[in-house]
């Protein structure tokens, strides 16, 4: 057999993040290595997105670049794993790009077994087999990072009109309790300190009858775990249990992504969102009193087909109303197959982007005042490593999940400690006063 270098680029969101996680142990399970970057590997695999065009056209790119190097090394094998995997299968062997592996992403279990027997002079191998039950492990003999995430779900079921997600992941399904609480406390041993639990709609979870509440008391009571984080939470879903297990478990962020994608009550019906602006409202009003100073994330998306000024008009005054301490903000682009692509796309391209521009400039705004006021308050960070950017500094993130920097004097990676904010910039917080142990 021959064992290959690996080398694993990752596209999309953090599910993608954790099945190249996943894939990585897979691999070297079978006895190949990780490579430390592309150049050293003779095996590519490209992780995948398809929820927006430009996500795909970005991997397109990056596929044609790697290609192009095949002719000056002959023994390289590239292939693409992932959304797109799944969505494009065979047709991405079918260009001038030479492709030797299609795996989508219930099919990872194969991945050994392909590789195992692949060589260059072999057709390209296409492997998009849908299974609704499917669902890994992660298990990893080392792992670098303070914070991890953990996959407590696949699939989803909600088909928002604009999203291809069911399509490419498929039904939703809950991984067992047991399996999760197992591998944290795996990752536990071996540093972890942060659990991020992810799944396309987590307040679904369900294991019998364990719920997402009870989901997150399981996780709390796991030993030597300082921070749980979870995402996303679909706002038809979240259940006031949800909220009461945020304020009320230690380890739990006090933060909530819960993407409100627009504030008209018209679109949303549009989107399939199954709930008005007017629900939304209430939820983060239930958030906010029981948990003051909770983080709210969202994210927002303009241009959707229909999309009028006074819809889009409507986002602008939600955006400042709820005032989210940070956004993820898209121009809508049609995905084929999906209800909305029967939709005309009627927002011209420079009035989407100009849409999108407004966006971004009204949440920088707010963004902005939220970070002058933290200035003199303490926060808890937990210290996730060495800054790259500044020697002497430490990189790490607030529980209200803001990124920031503190001197390194007598502080190490994995502690979580108690600072002041001596200084603020929009995506950075300063503490350069004194620090102190969490609990100290
Ligand atoms: N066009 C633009 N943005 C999209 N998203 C999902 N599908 C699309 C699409 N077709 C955005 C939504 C979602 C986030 C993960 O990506 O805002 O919450
Ligand atoms: Fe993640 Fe969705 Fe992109 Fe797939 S399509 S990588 S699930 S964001």
């Amino acid at each position: 057999m021959i064992k290959r270098r690996f080398y694993i680029e990752t596209y999309g969101c953090q599910m993608n993040i954790y099945d190249s996680g996943v894939i990585s142990e897979i691999l070297t399970g079978q006895g190949h290595e990780p490579a430390d970057c592309a150049a050293e590997a003779d095996l590519i695999l490209i992780n995948t997105c398809s929820v927006r065009d430009r996500a795909e056209r970005k991997v397109l790119t990056r596929l044609s670049e790697i290609s192009a190097t095949k002719k000056g090394r002959p023994d390289l094998l590239l292939g693409v794993v992932g959304c797109m995997a799944q969505r494009l299968g065979k047709k991405l062997t079918e260009t001038w790009m030479k492709i030797d592996l299609v795996v989508g992403p219930d099919s990872y279990d194969t991945l050994g077994g392909i590789i195992t027997g692949l060589t260059v002079e072999r057709d390209p191998v296409v492997e998009t087999t849908q299974d609704s039950e499917c669902m890994y492990a992660h298990r990893p003999k080392t792992f670098d990072s303070v914070s991890a995430f953990v996959t407590i779900m696949r699939g989803c079921d909600n088909f928002c009109s604009y999203c291809i997600v069911p399509y490419v992941r498929g039904r939703e399904r809950s991984r067992p309790l047991g399996d999760i609480i197992k591998e944290i406390k795996h990752l536990v041993e071996l540093g972890v300190k942060e659990a991020t639990l992810l799944g396309q709609n987590v307040n679904s979870y369900r294991d019998g009858k364990t719920g997402f509440a009870g989901l997150l008391e399981a996780v709390d009571a796991v030993e030597g775990l300082e921070r749980i984080r979870f995402t996303t939470s679909h706002p038809k879903d979240l259940a006031p249990g949800v909220i009461e297990r945020i304020r009320d478990l230690p380890g739990v962020c006090e933060h909530l992504h819960l993407p409100l994608q627009s504030g008209s009550d018209r679109i949303l019906a549009s989107m399939n969102r199954g709930y008005s602006y007017g629900d939304y409202r209430r939820i983060v009003n239930l958030a906010r009193s029981a948990i003051p100073g909770i983080a709210i994330t969202t994210d927002i998306m303009v241009g959707f087909p229909g999309e009028t000024r006074s819809d889009h008009e409507a986002t602008l005054r939600a955006m400042e109303e709820i005032a989210f301490e940070s956004a993820f903000m898209f121009k809508y682009s049609a995905r084929e197959g999906t209800h909305a692509a029967g939709l005309t796309d009627d927002v011209e391209e420079a009035e989407k982007v100009a849409r999108l521009g407004q966006v971004i400039e009204l949440e920088n705004s707010i963004i902005d005042t939220k970070k002058q006021a933290l200035l003199g308050k303490e926060v808890e960070i937990l210290v996730e490593g060495e800054s790259r950017r500044e020697s002497g500094f430490l990189i790490g993130r607030t529980r209200k999940n803001w990124l920031a920097k503190l001197p390194q004097k007598g502080v190490s990676k994995g502690e979580v400690v108690v600072a002041e904010v001596t200084g603020v910039t929009r995506w950075m917080i300063s503490c350069d006063g004194s620090v102190r142990k969490a609990g100290a």
